[in-house]
Formats: C-alpha cells, structure tokens, sequence
C-alpha cells in the first residue's frame, strides 16, 4: 500500500471510514464482520481509520476501540467532535468546554491514550474558529491529539483555523459525483500544505454500481432522506454509475476500484476513506492502489456531468460551509 501524506502526517493512501459499521447505511453484517474488517484491513496495509463520537452516537467508537485491541501502534486513528453538545447547548457545539469533555470521551471509546486526528465534524457558527483551535492547540501540547482537521469547512474558516494552529487535514465529500472542493477548497489546502481526506468516496455505495434501484434500499436507511437517492434523481445518476462500469471494464477493474483511483490520481495529498464492513469489500477496495487509469480514462471520468441532487438534505447543507 503506497502512503499520503496529510500536512506531516503519513497515512496509508487508502483508509478505512467505520461509520456504516454502526449507523446510517442499513445491510448485512455485524459486529464480528466489522472488526474482522477491520483486521484486514490492517493486514493489507490500510492503516488510516476513522470514526466519530456521534456515530452511533459512541457505539462506533467503542466498535474501533475493541478492533484495536493490541493493534493500537499500527494506525493512524481519527475521530471527530463538534455533533454532540456537552455543554447543554442544541446542535452543533465546539465550544472549548465541549471539546474538554468530548475529547475524554472518546479517548475512553477508543481505548487509547491520544487520537492521531481529531476533526471538528462541522463548522459551529456560535463558536469563533480561533477559539475552538486555541482547545484544540492545547490538546495537541497535553499530548491527547496529535493533529487538528477540519470537516466540510470553508476556505475563509481553513485560512483562520490555520493562522491558529496548523491544521493537517480537511475531511469532505469529494467523489466523481461530488466535486464541490476542486475549484476553490483544493487550491487553498495545497497553498497552505494541509492534506484532503475524501469521504463517502463511493458515493454512498452508488458509484460500485451495485444499487440499481431506490427500492433496494432499507426504509430505514439514511440514504432514504438524501436528494440523490430519491427516485427521479436516481434514474439520473444512474448513468454516471454506468460510466464507470464502463471504464472499470475496459481497466479490468471494478467500479469501485475506479472511483477510488480517479481520486488517488488527484494528488498524493489526497487519502480517501471508503466505508465499507465487509472483508471481501475492503480488500476489493484497498486493491484500487494497485490500479492505475490512462490520461484518457480520467478524462472520461472528469467529463462525467454534475449529479442530479444536493450531496445532502437540506438541513444538513446547512451545516456546510461553502
Ligand atoms: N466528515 C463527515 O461529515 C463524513 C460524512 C460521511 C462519511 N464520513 C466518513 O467517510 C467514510 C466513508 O463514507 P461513506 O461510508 O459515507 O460512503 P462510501 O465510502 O462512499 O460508501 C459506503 C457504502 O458503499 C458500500 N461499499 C463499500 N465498498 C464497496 C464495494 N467495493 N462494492 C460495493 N459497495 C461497497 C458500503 O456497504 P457495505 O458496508 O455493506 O460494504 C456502504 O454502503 C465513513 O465511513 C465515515 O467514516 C464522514
């Protein structure tokens, strides 16, 4: 497995992104299939793990934290902050005092003495960002997190969180159908030498071509409330899943190979986090490493149009900076 790097932090290229072992995306699988996952992952050479204290909320935490078991040296460990207010307040909450608390929390989860990458989960708009990086900065100097990112903020918000503290990642939705960071977030990162960590790099699953109709998916499922899942924006999209089985056929690879190397091939700066809690998919899914895509193939990807629907619904848009 080739490495990234995020800032000064060395990463596996391809990671490992927890949350759909615990919440949102409703299939097959468990937890003894999850933390297998996880060990093989490991075993392939996919070090960089992530997680979440509201994934769950805690559980997935906790999850990550019996996984790594006797294997805690071997990763590079990221959690996020910032959903769950501890301080009484509702809705998102980065205030010091919350931080204080969260950051305990999950260090207790995770079975660990420090995280390696502690994200803010999204930007708190009741909460100015230097303050929230002065916490930070003081957690990285106590030694209980050893890097800062930063998840869905923008431009403005990465240049003052970085005047702070340097921040060595920011985590948000990048995909071949989700391409809202090129033009203005990637350019600024690599200004400022800080690392991009690609999240729901598969497009939720879509991208794997494996979902070929909404009625597929569980009621319950949290891809049930997302625009591009809903049944007119489905058929659209459809077709750009179908262009990249397209090419996947002409590399000899699978889809979700591909989607991974179109964003590997993006930058070396750049380590996406596929989710995923079965064996057989992390090891399809780290293999995209060893997959290279001609120029003419990334063009064909790059000409793949916009999808139809926002990457979320409309409350959670909210929360993004843009
Ligand atoms: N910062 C944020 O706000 C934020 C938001 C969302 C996600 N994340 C992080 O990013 C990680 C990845 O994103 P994501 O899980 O939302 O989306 P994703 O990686 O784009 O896709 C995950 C989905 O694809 C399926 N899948 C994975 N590999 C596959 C393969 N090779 N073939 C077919 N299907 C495959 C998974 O199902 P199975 O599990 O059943 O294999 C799951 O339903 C998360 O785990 C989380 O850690 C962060």
């Amino acid at each position: 497995m080739k490495h990234a790097k995020l800032g000064d932090l060395d990463v596996s290229r391809i990671g490992l992104g927890a949350m759909g072992m615990s919440t949102a995306y409703i299939g097959p699988g468990d937890d003894v299939e999850s933390i297998r996952t996880i060990h093989r992952a490991l075993d392939l050479g996919v070090t960089f793990l992530d997680t979440a204290e509201v994934y769950g909320p805690y559980v997935n935490e906790e999850l990550v934290g019996r996984a790594l078991k006797g294997h805690r040296d071997d990763v590079v460990l990221a959690t996020k902050f910032g959903l769950i207010s501890h301080t009484g307040r509702d809705g998102a909450d980065s205030s010091p005092a919350s931080i204080r608390t969260a950051v305990e929390g999950s260090l207790r989860r995770l079975g660990t003495d420090r995280i390696d990458l502690y994200y803010q989960h999204r930007v708190d708009p009741r909460t100015p960002i230097e303050d929230t990086i002065g916490a930070l900065a003081e957690l990285v100097a106590a030694g209980k997190i050893r890097h800062i990112g930063l998840s869905e903020a923008g431009v403005s918000t990465i240049r003052r969180a970085h005047a702070v503290h340097p921040v060595t990642a920011l985590q948000s939705e990048y995909s071949l159908w989700t391409r809202d960071p090129e033009p203005a977030v990637l350019p600024v990162l690599r200004e400022l030498g800080i690392g991009f960590v690609p999240y729901s790099p598969l497009g939720r699953g879509f991208l794997t071509g494996q979902i070929r109709s909404v009625g597929e998916i569980d009621d319950a499922d949290f891809r049930r409330s997302n625009p591009r899942f809903s049944a007119e924006n489905f058929e659209r999209n459809l077709r750009s899943a179908d262009e990249v089985g397209a090419v996947a056929a002409e590399v000899g690879a699978t889809p979700a190979q591909v989607a991974l190397a179109w964003l590997l091939a993006k930058g070396d700066d750049i380590a996406p986090i596929p989710g995923t809690k079965r064996v057989a998919r992390v090891e399809e899914n780290a293999a995209a490493d060893q997959v290279t895509l001609s120029p003419a193939q990334l063009d064909r990807l790059d000409r793949i149009p916009p999808a139809a629907g926002d990457h979320h619904n409309e409350e959670q848009m909210r929360m993004i900076e843009r």
